[in-house]
């Protein structure tokens, strides 16, 4: 089974609900949500208060990524805000094992990531606990920016980690998925894909969006 996880960085903020409906009326399965502290990243976006607002939205899954320093300290109240998976950076965790151990114990999937001059190395202490590891296919911060295809050796490189440890963590990748750079993720080992602008700025709209990155398969020449 393949994840399709809207970003809703990339939504119209003022028909937010309506907008997370049409991902789940098209058949997306988890709902992204970007965390940015203005700190780890220099961008600022959301708290736990609109991840409650999206738990009375959607009965699908709620994806946090937290590009946070301090994730420790959040962990709780985005958790009781209706989170069910909460993914941290391996750049800020001193203690990975004991982090992902917090969040299974607030009953939700503990996610890993990193970014993408981050080694594939530092997931090793991470892959007996993490349920989700995230390669970043972008640096964090900003929606709309280019995928980079040097990242996929590691996407290649952290599929082959997760099946020698026999993990059955999902692998998902997140920044400047298309129609155009789903086929090269998809070859590479990743199964969840996360998706702003592909999704909320597709030119016939959420569902079409959603569809052309389910159906997007390489073409004879590539
Ligand atoms: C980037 C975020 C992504 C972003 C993806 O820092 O983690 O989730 O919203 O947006 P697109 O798909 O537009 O690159
Ligand atoms: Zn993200």
């Amino acid at each position: 089974m393949e994840i399709i996880a809207p970003s809703i960085l990339a939504a119209d903020f003022t028909r937010l609900g309506e907008q997370i409906a049409a991902c789940e009326t098209a058949g997306a399965d988890w709902i992204h949500v970007d965390v940015m502290d203005g700190h780890f990243v220099p961008n600022l976006t959301m708290g736990p208060f609109i991840v409650e607002a999206c738990r009375r939205a959607t009965s699908l899954p709620i994806d946090v990524h937290l590009m946070v320093s301090n994730p420790g300290q959040l962990l709780e109240p985005f958790a009781r805000a209706g989170a069910s998976h909460l993914t941290v950076h391996v750049e800020v965790c001193e203690d990975l094992p004991g982090t992902l151990k917090t969040i299974e114990s607030l009953g939700c999937l503990a996610g890993v990531t990193l970014n993408p001059d981050t080694p594939a190395e530092r997931l090793r202490p991470a892959l007996p606990l993490a349920g989700l590891v995230l390669v970043m296919t972008v640096d964090p911060g900003y929606s709309g920016q280019e995928f980079m295809p040097e990242v996929l050796s590691k996407v290649v490189e952290v599929r082959r980690m997760l099946d020698e440890a026999g993990s059955t963590a999902w692998l998902e990748v997140d920044g400047g998925i298309s129609s155009a750079t789903i086929p090269q993720v998809r070859e590479a080992g990743a199964k969840a894909f996360v998706a702003g602008q592909a999704i909320f700025r597709h030119p016939a709209g959420i569902a079409a969006g959603i569809r052309s990155l389910r159906e997007s398969r390489k073409g004879p020449g590539g």
